[in-house]
């Protein structure tokens, strides 16, 4: 069961689980997150494992600073009046990913942007310390409402994690609002803890509401990676010209033609192949092949996330494909 400890008291078990690749729920001024390092893919795939979560939806990566949010994303003059004005608080903003950033591609499931927010209080003390960005969805299993308080984390999650720190109910109680700057302009892709008119205000401007496409609820991307190559999945046997992404000890049929392959996990481990699903599709798109195809992944635990996206990569793809 997982311990919960005041926040005064909690910062070095925090900093030492942080630090060896575990997780942790923490407070922030919204709602509690399930906190791990950003830059660490196990550490990552245990926040989905532990949430449960059947698919992999882009993270938010919380930062203590303004030095160390321009060391992970690209701002424009908007965007970085917002984080001016807001900062720290309940204000997440997506922007573009800097090449060569250390977040772990987990974190954006692929994607070449990334949700950035600074929190307030302990979670901002504790990344100062840690010296690195935190990944922290709200710490609830998948499906349940976001927690305000340590006792309803500990009750939803108290089996998966070792500590929950205590900082009393969240003084904001709903989850950050999230912006994305779209061609100069505002777009609102979820209400939250600020409320759009004090956005417009900053902004100067109207927030145009609602993704691109019409879907509403971030996590919905049609934008989500996708590689250029075709994908074909459950493979038992590799054709000529054809780059493999394989899993487990035992190799599919002729896999000595794959033009370039990549293994999710030697070992059969579901949170090795999670944290690295993303990095192994782009390395294989790269390659230039025009199939990529997939040996036989399980369903359970992080498999069912890890063949939701892939069936998702492998769907039929036209311009208006949505990503649902
Ligand atoms: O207040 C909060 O935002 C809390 C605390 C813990 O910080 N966190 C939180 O995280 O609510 P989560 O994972 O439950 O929600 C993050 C949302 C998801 O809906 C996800 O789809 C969206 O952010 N998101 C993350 N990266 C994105 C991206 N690159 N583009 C668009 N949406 C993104
Ligand atoms: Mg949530």
């Amino acid at each position: 069961m997982a311990e919960i400890r005041e926040a005064a008291e909690a910062m070095e078990p925090a900093l030492a689980l942080l630090r060896a690749g575990e997780i942790v729920a923490i407070p922030t001024e919204t709602v509690y997150g399930l906190a791990g390092d950003a830059t660490n893919g196990a550490a990552v795939a245990k926040i989905f494992e532990a949430k449960g979560r059947p698919r992999f939806n882009p993270l938010i990566a919380h930062v203590a600073t303004m030095a160390m949010a321009e060391e992970i994303a690209e701002f424009d003059p908007l965007s970085r009046t917002l984080a001016e004005k807001f900062w720290p608080g309940p204000l997440t903003l997506v922007l573009p990913l800097k090449a060569g950033s250390a977040i772990h591609p987990l974190v954006t499931a692929g994607l070449d942007t990334i949700a950035l927010r600074m929190p307030r209080g302990f979670g901002a003390r504790l990344i100062e310390r840690l010296g690195r960005p935190l990944a922290a969805p709200s710490a609830n299993s998948s499906g349940r409402i976001s927690p305000t308080t340590a006792e309803a984390v500990a009750d939803d999650l108290g089996d998966r994690i070792q500590l929950v720190v205590d900082g009393g109910a969240t003084p904001v109680g709903l989850e950050s609002t999230i912006v994305k700057v779209e061609d100069g302009r505002l777009r609102l892709l979820r209400p939250g803890g600020i409320a759009a008119g004090e956005l417009e205000a900053a902004a100067g401007a109207a927030l145009v509401r609602g993704a691109k496409n019409g879907v509403e609820a971030p996590g919905m991307l049609a934008s989500h990676y996708a590689p250029g190559a075709m994908v074909r999945l459950d493979a038992t046997e590799v054709e000529a010209g054809e780059a493999l992404l394989a899993f487990g000890p035992r190799r599919a049929r002729n896999a000595g033609a794959a033009v370039a392959m990549r293994n999710l996990s030697e070992a059969g481990d579901m949170r090795e192949a999670a944290s690295n699903l993303f990095s192994h599709l782009q390395a294989l798109d790269r390659s230039g092949a025009k199939m990529i195809v997939v040996e036989p992944i399980p369903h359970d635990g992080l498999g069912e996330a890890i063949n939701d996206r892939l069936a998702r990569a492998a769907a039929p793809r036209d311009s208006g494909a949505s990503y649902k």
